[in-house]
């Protein structure tokens, strides 16, 4: 199972270089109200803390977060001896990060990574203002699963800076854009301390996932609820039924990250806390939990997408064929030889994920989610 991720992120990025929707490829977009804890969740399932948050609007451009798992150090070590041509034989971090706009820079401090982000926002956004151009950001590491995500900007009402009077309708529009794709799997935040049934997530997710499909409910901010009530209701069905599920969390309070709270910390101290208030559910709540479900949901999600992808590939590969066809013999045009490169590319990938598609099972899905932190 572990095979499979890797080859469609590695599609993706192809296909993402080229700045072209050739394929629309399976991925967790976040979507919630402004300070719902979006950013808070990403970090949650990275396990590091390298995304901008915070109260207000922070998040302002759509960030593409490819996850990619990749050995530890030590491993890799061996694995480059006599190996000298591997591109990350070089590498000398146990994680690291790249973006798409800086491409030859290697990013292992992470606190660097979240500079980066705040300033290629605001290469492109003025005060508060928000921007449909994404950021793409990879990051490498033993403790991750590959996974892509995306962080959107928060759905919010009141126009703040120089922000334009339709900012409402402008965040809406970018965020179907991205949960519109029906290869994308919705994941919507909302808080425990607001009304389930005005979230705005849901009832965005709602309009382009009327069966709900691909939606998955985050309740953050468990911990935040007023003395005497709790989210019990909420957590079972009872108020919103959410047909993938229902996960509820605890992050990190702004106090716990002005105090620089670990992420290992927080997540020890989600356990205790659901343990105390919600033990029936404990085992099927909290960020780990998150982390597998979503695995599990994005390799069925894959698994139902191949057929699709097949015939469109091929489709492309017969489009392209014919147009270097007409090209007459030497074909000296760069873009239609690195077309025909990426086409080869992605049929004899689809070739290997059928392959391998065909020997999982969907128990070895369910049970073969390796998470580490
Ligand atoms: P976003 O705007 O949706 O990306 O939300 P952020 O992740 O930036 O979080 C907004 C604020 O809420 C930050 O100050 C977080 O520390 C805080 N926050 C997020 N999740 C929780 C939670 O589960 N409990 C508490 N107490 N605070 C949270
Ligand atoms: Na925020
Ligand atoms: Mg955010």
């Amino acid at each position: 199972m572990e095979t499979l991720i890797p080859i469609i992120n590695r599609l993706q990025e192809v296909f993402l270089t080229l700045g072209a929707e050739i394929i629309q490829l399976p991925q967790i977009v976040v979507v919630g109200s402004q300070s719902s804890g979006k950013s808070s969740v990403l970090e949650s399932l990275v396990g590091r803390d390298f995304l901008p948050r915070g109260s207000g609007i922070v998040t302002r451009r759509p960030l593409v977060l490819q996850l990619v798992n990749v050995p530890p150090l030590e491993e890799r070590r061996k694995q480059d001896n006599g190996n000298k041509a591997n591109a990350r034989s070089g590498i000398k971090a146990e994680e690291w990060g790249t973006f798409l706009h800086c491409k030859n820079q290697i990013f292992t401090d992470f606190s660097e990574i979240q500079k980066e982000i705040e300033e290629e926002t605001d290469r492109s956004t003025n005060n508060k203002g928000i921007s449909p151009e994404h950021i793409y950001l990879k990051i490498y590491s033993p403790n991750v699963l590959s996974l892509t995500l995306v962080d959107l900007p928060g759905i919010t009402k009141v126009p703040v800076g120089d922000q334009p009077e339709d900012i409402e309708t402008q965040v809406q529009e970018m965020i179907l854009s991205y949960i519109s794709n029906p290869n994308s799997l919705i994941l919507c935040v909302s808080p425990a301390n607001s009304d389930l049934a005005t979230s705005d997530a849901l009832k965005l997710a709602r309009e382009v996932d009327p069966d709900g499909r691909r939606t998955l409910l985050v309740v953050s901010k468990l911990d935040l609820m007023d003395a005497g009530t709790d989210a019990l209701e909420v957590l079972l069905g009872r108020v919103i039924p959410v047909r993938l599920g229902i996960i509820g969390v605890v992050n990190r309070s702004q106090h716990d990250l002005n105090t620089q709270k670990s992420l290992d910390d927080s997540c020890k101290d989600e356990q205790v806390f659901l343990q105390r208030h919600y033990p029936s559910l404990a085992s099927r709540c909290g960020s780990r939990y998150l982390a597998r479900t979503l695995s599990r949901l994005l390799m069925h999600h894959i698994r139902d997408c191949l057929p699709e992808l097949k015939t469109r590939v091929t489709v492309l590969t017969a489009q392209y064929q014919s147009r270097l066809n007409s090209y007459g013999q030497p074909v000296e045009d760069h873009s239609a030889t690195l077309l025909q490169i990426v086409t080869k590319f992605a049929t004899d990938y689809c070739n290997t994920i059928e392959g391998t598609a065909r020997h999982i099972q969907t128990s070895e899905l369910c049970g073969g989610a390796r998470i580490c932190y």
